[in-house]
């Protein structure tokens, strides 16, 4: 039986995070990309409402969600801000491959004290050579008789300055290739770990981004999680969770585009009227609905089918990608309603437009996605 309404209990997480989304987050977001600032007292403040760890369960200290009721807030907590949602949002991408590879005794060792007060931890994956073709990844496990040595460096880390631990992929010999890929669990007070520059972004300003080294960085065998090559499975897995998310923070922006866009079509007049009496816009005000409801049900689906125990690989690549080409094309729909005010950085929709091009990019290019997609529809067919 499908059924699409909310438990109350779904209902008063959203709105406790539509509470927090617009009080304490949208005040802030234009000041935060402008500048660009990494609001860190807000991010402290999503931890203590239990809007941080959102995948982690209650007895480790997360919050304990079902990637559906995760979705519910994440797009909340986009409506307000893309940036800020990154942020918000990173620890569940980085904690995920210790929640499905990390023994009872790493949980406990690793997340329960992370989770007890604010900290922040990064997935380490992408590289300067490469990010899509994550099988091909270059940094180096040396083996050396009681754990590992790691060498090399990963890049658009999201939060990496700020984390104090860091989920990292790294191979035992690039030939392999994914075969050789193992995942650790680096503190980021180990020898050897920097940190680069903030990047300088187009959009999610809120949030900080750099590069991570590890020069010689020492690993007990006993930080590494699942066997030696499981490392590759382990970041997919962890990317078919967290994929549908990126869905939900994509919708939340392409609705709070939408809602300018009307809101500015039923009060700037043009030949005599209102814009929004033009056929003209009403039928942008139109497609960027269907946008927004078909986003968010791909989503809700997507959520609904890995609550239910299936991978999801090929939902969450859906819902990912639909929900991000559709943020890109609502928000830049929403900037020509505004015409030249959109264009400015006075109004909202120019910033929903910068925010929306990463959702197209990160946690895999949307290339990847079709790639993802075309794979799994094919499977089908043989
Ligand atoms: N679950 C479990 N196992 C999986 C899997 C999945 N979803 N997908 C693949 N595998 C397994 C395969 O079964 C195969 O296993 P066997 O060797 O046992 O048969 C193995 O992994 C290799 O699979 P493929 O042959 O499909 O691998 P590939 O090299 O062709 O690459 C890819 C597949 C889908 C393109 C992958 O490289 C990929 O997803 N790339 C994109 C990476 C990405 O999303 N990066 C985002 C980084 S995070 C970020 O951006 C976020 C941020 O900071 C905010």
């Amino acid at each position: 039986m499908v059924d699409f309404s909310l438990s109350p209990e779904a209902e008063s997480l959203r709105d406790m995070a539509r509470k927090f989304a617009r009080t304490e987050m949208a005040p802030h977001a234009a000041e935060c990309d402008r500048t660009p600032r990494f609001p860190e007292e807000i991010y402290r403040k999503a931890h203590e409402l239990g809007l941080m760890n959102l995948n982690v369960p209650t007895e480790l200290g997360g919050s304990g969600l079902s990637l559906f009721e995760q979705c519910l807030l994440v797009e909340e907590l986009a409506y307000a801000c893309g940036g800020m949602t990154t942020s918000i949002i990173a620890n569940c991408l980085a904690l995920e491959p210790l929640l499905l590879g990390g023994t009872e005794e790493q949980k406990q060792r690793f997340l329960a004290p992370f989770c007890a007060s604010y900290h922040l931890a990064s997935f380490c994956l992408t590289e300067p050579s490469g990010g899509s073709d994550a099988g091909a990844l270059r940094t180096r496990a040396r083996a050396d008789g009681q754990g590992y040595v790691l060498d090399g460096e990963k890049c658009f880390i999201t939060n990496a300055p700020h984390a104090s631990l860091y989920t990292v992929f790294a191979s035992l010999d690039p030939a392999l290739r994914h075969k050789g890929i193992c995942a650790f669990v680096v503190p980021r007070d180990a020898e050897g770990v920097t940190t680069g520059k903030d990047e300088e972004k187009m959009g999610h300003r809120a949030s900080s981004t750099s590069t991570v080294r590890f020069d010689s960085v020492r690993v007990p065998a006993s930080d590494r999680l699942g066997a030696e090559g499981d490392g590759f499975g382990l970041a997919m897995r962890t990317l078919d969770q967290t994929r549908t998310p990126i869905g939900a923070l994509a919708t939340g922006i392409a609705q709070a585009a939408l809602d300018h866009a009307a809101a500015y079509a039923l009060k700037r007049e043009s030949f005599g009227k209102p814009i929004a009496q033009h056929q003209a816009i009403q039928i942008k005000l139109a497609n960027m609905a269907q946008q927004v409801h078909a986003s968010r049900l791909l989503t809700w689906h997507a959520a609904w089918t890995i609550d239910h125990g299936a991978r999801g690989t090929l939902e969450s690549s859906i819902a990912k990608c639909f929900a991000s080409d559709a943020a890109l094309h609502v928000a830049d729909e929403a900037v020509q309603t505004f015409g030249g005010y959109g264009y400015m950085k006075e109004y909202p929709v120019e910033k929903l437009l910068r925010d929306a091009k990463l959702t197209q990019i990160y946690e895999g290019a949307n290339e990847i996605q079709r790639t993802v997609i075309a794979r799994e529809l094919l499977r089908g067919y043989s």
